[in-house]
């Protein structure tokens, strides 16, 4: 028989929340707090913490949004209004959002490989937490994040790299599910060295 219980039932069952379904309420402070923590208690080879986070309230998320609708046009040139409104939006989609924000360490032992990779767990990890104080949660990167002014103006320096901004909130709405792996064809016994 499969196991079941409450952890099972949840990790077998999570999805992210559509940003477009985002509303209020989002976490409090404290409920906040704790969730960073938990996200933080993540493994870390090396315990280096190549990790930090950014809180993204309402009235940074309207600054940013400013500053995103003008890069977007040095970008893209003039972008109908419609289009404008929407990066100015895309930090105020959900009542917060946390920017995990991954900051390589000089090291000789711990590769920035598996420096990222560790700032990628934190940011499931705070997806986790999110869900477990039942608020919903997305985790999106985004154009701003894989451009050098995006990530200054989102308040990150030029050798840091957003893991993941995870939006918070809130919704009744049952989210539809989506396609997930087929798992069998993922797994395989060891079959020997590859021969290239
Ligand atoms: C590193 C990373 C970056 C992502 N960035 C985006 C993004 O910019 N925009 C987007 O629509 N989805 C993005 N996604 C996907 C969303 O998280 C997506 O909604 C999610 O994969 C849904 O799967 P789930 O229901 O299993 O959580 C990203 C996912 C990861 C892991």
């Amino acid at each position: 028989m499969t196991k079941t219980n409450a952890v099972i039932d949840y990790l077998r069952s999570r999805k992210s929340l559509p940003l477009t379904m985002m509303s209020e309420p989002g976490p409090s402070e404290s409920e906040l707090r704790d969730m960073l923590e938990i996200a933080a208690r993540t493994p870390d080879h090396g315990r280096l913490e190549p990790w930090r986070f950014i809180v993204y309230r309402d009235e940074a998320g309207r600054e940013i949004g400013e500053k995103l609708a003008v890069r977007a046009q040095e970008i893209n040139g003039p972008m109908p209004d419609d289009q404008i409104e929407r990066e100015r939006n895309r930090i105020r989609r959900a009542p917060v959002a946390i920017g995990v924000v991954a900051v390589t360490k000089e090291s000789e032992k711990i590769p920035a490989w598996e420096q990222f990779l560790s700032a990628g767990a934190v940011t499931m990890n705070l997806v986790h937490a999110a869900n477990a104080y039942g608020y919903k949660a997305n985790w999106v990167t985004g154009w701003y994040s894989d451009d050098e002014k995006g990530r200054a103006i989102l308040g990150l320096s030029p050798n840091e790299r957003m893991a993941g901004i995870v939006h918070i909130g809130s919704s009744d709405r049952e989210i539809a599910e989506r396609p997930r792996p087929d798992i069998e064809s993922l797994i395989s016994d060891y079959s020997g060295e590859y021969q290239g």
